[in-house]
């Protein structure tokens, strides 16, 4: 599987402390300040580090299942949650794009092989980079246009890709509990018709799935009609787009 996203990815045979010092240095490069890796000190300045300097910002994951990208509607209410929650500094953003993943749906062949390395204990193997990425994730944003009364089977494939029992739960005497670092989920959807959330079998399983995660709250922004003629659309996306930073508490 080809699943070597990125440079940050790569990071997961690193240690908490390694990777919370990257990501540290990484912000520091953006905003042109030098700053050691390893103990968060600044180069050439005899000053002690300012305390933001110190502090790991908080991991953005935006899961984007949208397809017809360029007029997604779903998509631009996505963008517009993720651009908010930046907005506020604390985020170091990783984007996904699903359809541009090649992830598949499991076989015979790959299932078997996961559960080789899962019974192993082997959560090093790439084949688990997305579970990990997923698993420390502290804010998430997951866009899918509504299709066939649920979402896209992309979106399912890339749940099932990250839906390891030992990463993202795990079993104890009392039953399943998530692991997931991740406190919120934010799940936009564009539906043509009129249907609910609570008739959006999407929303009720990712609802669902946050629960088995372990992420507290999951909300979904939904805005419904755009394919009903007399639907704005226009304007229902941009209210809905307007309602974000309430949403979101800013
Ligand atoms: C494959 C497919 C299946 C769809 N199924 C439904 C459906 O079951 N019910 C519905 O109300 N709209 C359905 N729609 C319409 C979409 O929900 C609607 O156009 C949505 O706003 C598309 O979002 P997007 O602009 O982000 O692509 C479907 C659209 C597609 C392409």
């Amino acid at each position: 599987m080809r699943l070597r996203l990125n440079t940050t990815l790569n990071r997961q045979n690193k240690t908490d402390n390694q990777r919370r010092n990257l990501v540290m240095y990484e912000t520091s490069q953006s905003s042109k300040t030098a700053v050691c890796p390893r103990f968060g000190l600044c180069y050439g300045e005899l000053r002690t580090p300012h305390p933001t300097e110190r502090t790991p910002m908080k991991k953005l994951l935006y899961i984007d299942s949208c397809v017809l990208r360029e007029t997604s509607n779903t998509r631009k209410i996505a963008d517009a949650v993720v651009a908010n929650l930046q907005q506020t500094g604390e985020y170091v953003t990783e984007q996904l794009v699903l359809e541009k993943l090649d992830l598949r749906p499991f076989t015979s062949e790959t299932l078997a092989h996961r559960n080789q390395l899962r019974h192993a204990e082997n959560y090093d193997d790439a084949m688990f980079d997305l579970a990990h990425q997923f698993a420390e994730a502290d804010v998430i944003v997951v866009a899918a246009p509504f299709w066939d009364g649920s979402y896209p089977a992309l979106l399912k494939v890339y749940l099932e890709h990250i839906s390891v029992t030992g990463i993202v739960n795990r079993y104890t005497d009392h039953g399943p509990v998530g692991q997931c670092r991740g406190q919120k989920l934010y799940y936009v959807t564009t539906r043509g018709g009129l249907a609910t959330d609570e008739q959006d079998l999407g929303w009720q399983n990712i609802k669902a799935l946050c629960h088995v995660y372990g992420i507290d709250q999951a909300e979904c922004i939904s805005v419904n009609g755009t394919d009903i003629p007399t639907t704005n659309v226009e304007q229902a996306v941009a209210d809905a787009i307007a309602s974000i930073p309430e949403r979101i508490g800013r």
